[in-house]
């Protein structure tokens, strides 16, 4: 008997289900990977015996015509084409007639699908830490640029003690260098052949998973042909190691605004990397910056909708997981139109020194270190922190200067009050890691080999 869905099969698939069945428009992105998979698989089924070494020699050469009619955009597309992985077989098949119907065996797109995507991710991860590498390298210069520069630093959005800019601008190194990382990490997970796991359970044919785990150049093969077929951990690395650096590029971009504003004044932005207003001819404004905060939205959208995507489902392999695709293809487009823009704002953009130091220099950025001084004397900090306090509270209510109060106030007296002096309280930073000059000097070298370590990273 002839059950509805056998019936509709014979009919051909109505247009609705083929409109959100179909992930050609953007599993097309892959066929460099599915064409590498294939090629494998072929020369693992020829080594097995399962097809001759001239079914082999006649597939191979039917994937590279394949493969250069797609890159030059003379492949023609069928409207049966439901995926890449189903378009190359057909056009194999139909350059290469009976032996390129040989080349499904053993194999189904459950584990075909998850291979491209770990070969796609793998290259990918790569291709956006060296990314991060070369804004970290900006990062850099321009602390390296910047020496002598101090500004003041902030918690609670109120100033609270200087820092040497290099200081402020290698802190985003270091938070990006973790990004690097963990995008490395999500391609060691990737690092995994999940193909001859086939539809879910393996094969009774003599297939040689590992042979082609090595021949794709990856690490291994899968242990559980049920895990390899439902695995997306490694997307949700790659999306959560996205979603992250997201997170700390919409930082950088929220400090940026905050400095290109005239109530700071501590950067100018160029002119190629800001934009005007269409009505208010004055305004130049920081829409890079402010991308890369509104972006990172997206990014942790990609990651939570995604993981809410994997939650419900039960193994093996679900339809369901086509949903990994086109959110981790977004996550990766974006960061790199984000790192790339972001790069060049920071890498033309000007410090305005006089007005970082304006607000640095305010002498009670300096209480922490009058206290510190009185702390040396031998008095316990807490009674340290009240006398000083006790000065700051007066001269914000009164007609002297905090200079003035230090002076005159015998456990601090003029010694003290050469603190308070412009671009002393900086200097006092000495201790490891710290914000001063001399620290700085230190870590610059340390980033520098951090960034050496990453370069050699990227070339394994
Ligand atoms: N286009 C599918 C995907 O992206 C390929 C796997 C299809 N497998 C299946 N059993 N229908 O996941």
């Amino acid at each position: 008997m002839t059950t509805l869905w056998h019936g509709r099969f014979k009919g051909g698939s109505s247009e609705a289900l083929k409109a959100l069945n179909d992930s050609l428009s953007f599993d097309m992105r892959m066929y460099r990977e599915d064409i590498e998979g294939s090629r494998a698989h072929v020369r693992m089924l020829e080594r097995v015996g399962l097809i001759s070494g001239s079914d082999e020699r006649v597939i191979l050469n039917a994937l590279d015509q394949t493969e250069k009619e797609i890159s030059e955009e003379t492949f023609l597309f069928e409207p049966s084409d439901e995926d890449i992985h189903t378009a190359v077989e057909r056009r194999v098949t139909e350059i290469a007639g009976e032996a390129g119907a040989r080349l499904h065996t053993g194999r189904s797109r459950n584990d075909q699908v998850a291979t491209d995507l770990r070969l796609w991710l793998k290259n990918e991860m790569k291709e956006l830490s060296s990314l991060v590498t070369e804004f970290q390298k900006t990062l850099m210069s321009k602390a390296v640029a910047s020496e002598g520069i101090y500004l003041p630093g902030y918690t609670h959005m109120q100033q609270a003690q200087p820092v040497m800019l290099a200081h402020h601008l290698l802190a985003h190194g270091w938070a990006l260098s973790r990004d690097v990382d963990r995008l490395l990490n999500a391609l060691n997970h990737a690092d995994v052949s999940p193909l001859g796991a086939g539809a879910l359970a393996g094969s009774s044919l003599p297939l040689d998973p590992d042979g082609v785990a090595k021949d794709l150049g990856f690490t291994g093969r899968f242990n559980n042909s049920l895990d390899a077929v439902s695995d997306r951990d490694f997307v949700a690395d790659a999306l959560f190691a996205l979603a992250l650096l997201g997170v700390h590029l919409s930082r950088i971009g929220e400090e940026l605004i905050l400095w290109a504003s005239t109530e700071f004044g501590f950067i100018e932005l160029d002119d190629a990397f800001s934009t005007g207003s269409s009505m208010l001819p004055q305004k130049k404004n920081p829409d890079v910056a402010e991308l890369a905060r509104g972006k990172a939205g997206r990014l942790i959208g990609n990651l939570t909708g995604f993981l809410a995507t994997l939650k419900g489902l039960p193994l093996a392999y679900n339809k369901d997981l086509q949903e990994d695709k086109e959110p981790l293809f977004d996550a990766c487009d974006t960061a790199r139109l984000l790192l790339l823009a972001l790069n060049g704002m920071v890498e033309t953009m000007k410090f305005n020194a006089e007005k970082m130091k304006e607000h640095a220099d305010n002498p009670y950025a300096a209480a922490i270190d009058l206290a510190e001084h009185l702390v040396a004397k031998g008095i316990p900090f807490r009674e340290a922190h009240a006398i000083v306090g006790g000065h700051v509270a007066t001269a914000l209510a009164g007609e002297e200067s905090l200079t003035q109060l230090i002076s005159s106030d015998e456990r601090l007296g003029p010694e003290a009050a050469t603190l308070l002096t412009p671009g002393a309280a900086v200097k006092m930073r000495t201790t490891p890691g710290a914000a001063g000059p001399e620290q700085v000097k230190v870590q610059l070298d340390e980033f520098k080999k951090q960034l050496k370590i990453q370069q050699e990273r990227l070339k394994e």
